[in-house]
């Protein structure tokens, strides 16, 4: 029991959150870095190399250059266990990512010094705002030319809605970067590149009094520097832990990732002011406790073919309670009672390794037989409940999709049953006299893609796709409502989902106000319930 309290109690499970571009892999990579887990910084990812890194798995991210799905990775650090969630950036994969974000108690936030708050650092921290959760943020690229620090705070607040608390502030940037003052200590830490970022650094730190450090940096800066924080310590909120970690506070640190200049300071300090893992709720609204005894986690992810090798599918989970065991016999809510959880992974940098145990926090991979969905419920109880705020997304883009090769409809179904499961496509039946046409939904075009280029890949199908021009989908609540006498507009389509619930979709507003005031009784949702 105490041992199951302290291994919990170490445990920091963060996600980082930016807009392409931002440095979230170069931070990635440097927090490995510091934390013994990769020796040379370069291992992670290199895009012009061509090495990828975990993140990488499907072709279609090498040909694009992006990365499509979200990787975990674990290492220790001054005694903590930090389990990092990578999320990917690009705009049309945002279901993904925003799911991988519910598995995390905090978010590091990376904005571009020069930039600032881009369009996916807002859909982002959007998400992580909606659980209430502690958001610290790093102003990267510091030895790049960068905007105003006071404009950059301003534009944090109005633009996110979350007061910020710089714990350091620049001493100029790009070429005249010079370091940082830190204000817990009122010190000055002196900016040095040191062997491009390859390996870890140490940098002089002292007094802002200090004549050392003013002839360092120049009369010119300190003075400068000096304003600053007496406006800072003015003008500026006061520093509010429990604003923390309701997350209406954001710690900001500057840094530059690409030189590892910031990164440890910031590290320590974030590993400080975020706490363990909370309790988490159920859907009914019950707390359940973290430190239990009980095992309980969640489904967030489901992974196909990560490796073109071993035909693999594996469902990431996050445990919220309790402690795992490798090859402990679980229930699984959603599903057909006891599974065994097998193969139990973890991942850091380019591999995978097998876990033994692992504690409330973790998050792991276990094989999927083809079992689970997203926001799946695994428990060594008989308790049935599901975690709350697992969220569905409604599609926005429709097309109907056959096999090119009419003998190849297994392998079709099958692939399309795979990908949906996986949560990154919705399917909808459509009956067409005695024949079953498939039409799925999309959030992001790109997946539409992606599930071409999958069905191809790994099932030998080639998709023909149909554009349909809908752009709402809709589920008809009522169960016992009779279909044939719907009155809908010509361009509305009735389709069923794949638990056979009646859907609406529709190509305009004006379909659905039509829909909802010629049908008497009739109520329409934009998201099915999960269950
Ligand atoms: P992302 O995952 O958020 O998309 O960003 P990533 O870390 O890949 O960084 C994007 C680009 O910005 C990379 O350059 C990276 O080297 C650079 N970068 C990241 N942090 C810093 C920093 O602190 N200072 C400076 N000057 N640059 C930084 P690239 O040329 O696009 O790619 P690469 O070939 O260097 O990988």
């Amino acid at each position: 029991m105490e041992d199951l309290r302290k291994e919990i109690e170490r445990r920091r499970t963060f996600a980082i959150i930016s807009h392409p571009d931002a440095g979230k892999t170069t931070l990635t990579e440097k927090l490995l870095l510091y934390g013994g887990a990769i020796r040379l910084a370069g291992s992670v990812k290199s895009r012009k190399s061509k090495n990828y890194a975990v993140s990488d798995w499907m072709e279609i991210e090498k040909q694009r250059g992006i990365s499509v799905t979200s990787s975990v990775m674990q290492f220790n650090y001054d005694g903590y266990c930090i389990n990092i969630l990578d999320t990917p950036g690009h705009q049309d994969f945002s279901e993904d990512t925003y799911r991988t974000l519910m598995a995390a108690d905090s978010a590091v936030m990376v904005v571009d010094a020069a930039k600032g708050v881009e369009e996916q650092t807002r859909k982002l921290f959007n998400v992580c705002s909606l659980r209430n959760i502690p958001i610290f943020t790093i102003v990267n690229k510091m030895d790049r030319e960068a905007r105003d620090p006071f404009e950059l705070m301003e534009e944090i607040e109005r633009e996110l809605g979350i007061k910020t608390y710089p714990m350091n502030w620049p001493i100029g940037s790009g070429k005249d970067f010079k370091g940082v003052y830190e204000r817990s200590s009122n010190s000055i830490q002196v900016f040095s590149s040191g062997n491009h970022g390859q390996t870890t650094v140490n940098s002089v730190k002292g007094s802002v009094e200090d004549q050392v450090f003013v002839d360092l940096i120049g009369e010119d800066f300190h003075k400068q520097l000096k304003d600053d924080i007496e406006l800072l310590d003015i003008a500026g909120d006061e520093f509010d832990m429990g604003a923390v970690l309701r997350g209406e506070l954001s710690p900001v640190f500057f840094a530059s990732a690409l030189t590892n200049f910031g990164v440890e300071p910031f590290l320590k300090s974030f590993l400080e002011l975020t706490s363990s893992p909370l309790p988490r709720k159920t859907s009914e609204g019950e707390e359940i406790d973290v430190m239990s005894d009980d095992f309980s986690a969640f489904v967030f992810k489901i992974q196909a073919n990560m490796n073109p090798q071993h035909r693999d599918r594996i469902a990431f989970i996050r445990i919220c309670s309790g402690k795992f065991v490798k090859g402990m016999e679980v229930n699984h809510y959603q599903g057909k009672g006891k599974v065994k959880l097998s193969q139990p992974q973890q991942f850091l940098a380019q591999d995978r390794e097998m876990v033994e145990e692992a504690y409330a926090g973790d998050i792991i991979g276990v094989f999927d037989p083809g079992i689970y969905s997203i926001g799946d419920t695994l428990t060594s109880t008989n308790n049935k409940f599901r975690f709350e705020g697992i969220p569905a997304f409604a599609p926005e883009h429709f097309a109907r999709v056959r096999p090119m090769d009419t003998m190849k409809r297994k392998q079709f179904v099958k692939g399309i049953t795979q990908v949906a499961q996986e949560g990154a496509i919705q399917v909808y039946k459509e009956l067409h006299i005695g024949m079953e046409e498939i039409i799925v939904g999309v959030v992001g075009t790109l997946q539409m893609d992606v599930l071409e280029f999958r069905l191809k890949n790994e099932y030998g199908v080639d998709l023909k796709v149909e554009r349909l021009p809908f752009r709402f989908v809709r589920w008809m609540d009522q169960e016992d409502i009779n279909l044939d006498d719907l009155d809908i507009t010509s361009d509305t389509r009735l389709v069923k989902d794949l638990r056979d619930r009646n859907i609406l979709l529709f190509q305009n507003e004006w379909g659905i106000s039509w829909a909802l005031s010629h049908n008497k009784g009739l109520t329409l949702t934009d998201v099915g319930k999960v269950d």
